[in-house]
């Protein structure tokens, strides 16, 4: 049986992920693997309607933070840990490293209680004790939020954050390059100010050369 893999996606809302994870998913599928197809804050019925208050509802940033691991937990344990222990390849539109950029970088929260809320939650049955679920390799679409707000301007409604300032978006990228700093090994850095094309090449390029794809 082939080994669990666990991908996320993160980066500052108008860097053009989405897209490419539907395309990681396929080559996955080509290869020959089973692929869960999710989403934070989201990806179980209980998170979803989580996401639905923390992405519209006007809260302190404490109660956002605890809502955005309240629905993580539930993802973890529902979708998450059983795909992984059946060996499948989890493809996750953001995680973790989302609550340390926006909450703790946009938000100005306290990222040593979202250090001991990632503690809590990303301990799980499967890990040995003090061992936390991380993905094995996260994919980070790094745009400058000027590029990013063009990008946004006149798209869909925005929601509570999308529709933040660019000074936001620019605590939120401090955010996401601190957290890549502090688990470089983790993260494979892509360049998002490119045509479609040439990040779909990056994005590849990179999963393969960590060994994920053939
Ligand atoms: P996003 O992933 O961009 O989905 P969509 O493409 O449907 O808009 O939206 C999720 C939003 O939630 C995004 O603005 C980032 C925010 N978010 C947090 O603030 N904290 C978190 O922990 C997560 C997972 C997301």
């Amino acid at each position: 049986m082939s080994h669990g893999v666990f991908l996320s996606f993160e980066g500052i809302d108008g860097a053009g992920k989405s897209t490419h994870i539907e395309a990681l998913a396929s080559a996955f599928r080509a290869a020959g693997r089973t692929v869960v197809l999710t989403r934070e804050p989201g990806g179980t019925p209980l998170a979803e309607k989580l996401r639905a208050l923390a992405l519209n509802d006007p809260m302190d940033a404490l109660t956002e933070a605890l809502l955005m691991f309240a629905a993580r937990r539930d993802h973890l344990l529902q979708v998450i840990e059983p795909a992984l222990a059946r060996g499948e390849v989890v493809l996750c539109d953001r995680f973790t490293d989302a609550t340390f950029a926006y909450q703790g970088g946009g938000r100005g929260f306290d990222t040593q209680v979202l250090a001991t809320l990632e503690r809590w939650v990303q301990s799980v049955d499967a890990l040995p004790a003090g061992a936390l679920r991380q993905p094995h390799l996260t994919a980070w679409f790094d745009l400058d939020p000027a590029v990013a707000a063009q990008r946004l301007a006149g798209a869909r409604v925005p929601d509570k954050f999308e529709s933040q300032p660019q000074a936001f978006f620019a605590r939120v990228a401090a955010g996401y390059a601190a957290r890549a700093r502090a688990d470089a090994g983790r993260f494979l850095r892509i360049d998002a100010d490119q045509p479609r094309e040439a990040v779909w090449r990056d994005l590849l390029a990179g999963v393969r050369g960590r060994g994920f794809l053939p």
